[in-house]
């Protein structure tokens, strides 16, 4: 392996280690919001009927579709109420002795829980008895009587420390005395960190992401951030627009602001372009980087953020060119509605970096008969009509066992390149088309690729929960040297997504861990080199080889992927300085390549380190496994 100091590539930009997290299925709430309790603003009615799990029913994280609110005592002991309600369309109302109880709660052993509920008393007074049950036995239960006097709803604390483990806990709320109706109980880990799974949170640190693209998706555009925004407990459950479920809307922008600076990461904000248009986005940009002197500014400073959240970047819509977007028009009505929201946004904030929606190959064939027309692609449209009102544009791929397809498994050697193959073919693409653009006037438009994975059918983790192999991993660390190569051009990358949902990590009620694709992602945020040195690949090989030197050019980091069940060596031979005597390496293998983790299980596939590995000898490659050598130079 020749590698030649004097042959550089452009720096790689850290944020092609993004994360993206939408509001879908179990990423944000059931993954990284600390909140136990579903449907805990009653959007759902509570019926007699209790039956809350309509999809996914045979896995152990089936999909709420109905009130996860079961009844206890007689029926009519329960009613939906319209007026007077704390939060939303409607409120519990419970007479004397009558109760209800969420079920399927997971908790463990010794623990501290903590939560809260706002109650109401017809006669001034609500009192009620919640209690937490944790099995089956008289005494596997705790209970804390709430007197809560005031004239209209009164927030009631109590606190659990269960004494078994389990993930059939159910915590039940009972009216003692008089008619009470209910606004939201909260139920929450005590070591939450401002309302985040610390246990989630601790793998989203390894994982050191550089940016988090938020909220969606699909989701944003039917989003209103309005809804997000303001007292926790007052924001309006909403039926998730784009996916199955409820959105609770207690992860809004103040929450991920906070969130990105306990990871320490740059926010992406995406806005609406589908639902909604110019003046929500600009007024989203206006609440996040304004001063508190303006409208939307003063009502974040009202929420406890006087100075500015400075929010660099921002996505101008979600995928506007398919028909499953919420919003979707054709290519000619989009471009126009783009221009308009970003000069819209720009006014606001000229310095606010504009990441706009691009495909490379889609035409629209079956909605759009005057793209077809014109034989013009989404991507090349939005150069030509909109370049000028971005500064990036977005480009998404994903590959694998899609549910759109009937395509089943493919062999290792075959999968592993599929992502880094996406990412070459749109970099290349870009390449021969943007010089051809008079608009862009010889300059390249950076690309983001702000979605790009693997995503397989099988659901495990809830809604689009697939597991990931150690075939997977070596996919995405082979992606991450592809981007390496196109340093130049892709700019900005979303490893979509973060938790549970095609995610990098995966959590059940109680345990998190980190997949094979996080740890790939883990590994080379904190490992690889910033300059990349500009290599041939060995030729008739299987293997995946990058270099890059660190920041002060002081170490070289040299990267392989060996997807076969072999080791192998690699012999590197340096122009333009020495080698130490000694490396380290990081590697991360399994024992074979359907090997992945489980949450709550001992690490099957994991980081490992060896020290004092001798420059002088062939340096040894693992077999299946995605290797970083740290070599320092003389
Ligand atoms: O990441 C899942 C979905 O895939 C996103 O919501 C959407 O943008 C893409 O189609």
């Amino acid at each position: 392996m020749k590698l030649d100091l004097a042959k550089q590539g452009a720096p790689i930009s850290p944020l092609i280690y993004g994360q993206f997290i939408e509001h879908l299925g179990r990423c944000i709430y059931g993954g990284i919001w600390a909140e136990m309790l579903e449907d805990r603003k009653f959007y759902f009615p509570i019926t007699k009927d209790y039956a809350p799990y309509k999809s996914l029913t045979n896995t152990a994280f089936p999909v709420v579709g109905a009130s996860p609110w079961e009844i206890i005592g007689p029926a009519e002991g329960v009613t939906m109420v319209k007026d007077g309600v704390f939060v939303g369309e409607h409120a519990p109302q419970l007479s004397r002795g009558s109760g209800i109880r969420q079920n399927d709660l997971g908790v463990i052993a010794g623990k501290n829980y903590t939560g809260y509920i706002w109650a109401a008393g017809s006669r001034g007074t609500a009192n009620i008895e919640v209690t937490l049950v944790w099995g089956d036995g008289v005494n596997d239960r705790s209970a804390v009587k709430l007197s809560l006097t005031d004239s209209g709803y009164t927030k009631g604390n109590f606190g659990f420390a269960p004494k078994l483990s389990t993930n059939k806990a159910c915590l039940e709320i009972r009216v003692l005395d008089g008619v009470v109706k209910l606004g939201p109980p909260s139920l929450m880990p005590a070591d939450n960190v401002h309302g985040l799974r610390a246990d989630t949170l601790a793998l989203l640190k390894q994982l050191n992401a550089a940016d988090y693209r938020w909220p969606g998706g699909n989701f944003v555009s039917g989003y209103d951030w309005h809804d997000g925004i303001g007292d926790r407990d007052r924001r309006p459950p909403r039926k998730n627009p784009a996916w199955t479920g409820v959105e609770h809307n207690d992860f809004g922008t103040d929450e991920f602001i906070a969130f990105c600076r306990e990871v320490g990461a740059e926010p992406l904000i995406a806005v609406n372009t589908g639902f909604e248009g110019a003046y929500s986005a600009a007024q989203w940009v206006e609440y996040c980087n304004a001063a508190s002197s303006t409208l939307a500014g003063s009502w974040r400073a009202k929420n406890g953020s006087e100075k500015p959240f400075a929010v660099k970047y921002w996505g101008v819509g979600n995928e506007m060119y398919g028909q499953w977007q919420l919003g979707f028009m054709q290519f000619k009505q989009y471009t126009i509605k783009h221009n308009i929201v970003a000069d819209a946004m720009w006014k606001v904030d000229p310095a606010a970096t504009l990441i706009g929606v691009g495909d490379l190959d889609r035409v629209n064939t079956d909605y759009d008969p005057d793209m077809v027309k014109a034989k013009q692609t989404w991507s090349k449209g939005m150069l030509e009509s909109s370049g000028d009102k971005m500064n990036v544009m977005s480009e998404h791929f994903y590959q694998g066992r899609v549910p759109w397809t009937t395509d089943g498994r493919v062999e290792l050697l075959q999968s592993v390149t599929q992502l880094k193959d996406n990412i070459r073919k749109k970099a290349e693409g870009h390449r021969a088309l943007q010089p051809t653009i008079p608009a862009l006037k010889g300059k390249m438009m950076p690309i983001a690729m702000d979605e790009w994975n693997y995503w397989h059918r099988d659901y495990v983790y809830g809604e689009l929960g697939c597991v990931y192999e150690l075939a997977d991993g070596l996919g995405v660390a082979e992606g991450l040297h592809e981007y390496y190569r196109q340093s130049d051009l892709i700019q900005m990358a979303n490893y979509a997504q973060t938790v549970n949902v095609i995610g990098a990590i995966k959590t059940t009620k109680t345990t998190a861990e980190m997949e094979t694709t996080g740890l790939m992602l883990q590994l080379y945020r904190a490992h690889y080199g910033v300059t990349p040195l500009l290599i041939e690949q060995p030729a008739g090989s299987p293997c995946d080889i990058a270099a890059a030197l660190t920041k002060d050019g002081k170490t070289l980091t040299l990267a392989v992927v060996n997807p076969t069940a072999a080791e192998v060596t690699v012999r590197p031979a340096l122009a333009g300085a020495s080698f130490g005597a000694t490396a380290t390496r990081w590697h991360v293998t399994g024992p074979d390549e359907f090997a992945h983790n489980t949450p709550g299980q001992p690490r099957v596939v994991d980081i490992k380190r060896t020290d004092g590995v001798a420059i002088a000898s062939p340096l040894p490659v693992p077999a299946l496994s995605a290797t970083l050598f740290v070599i320092p130079l003389k």
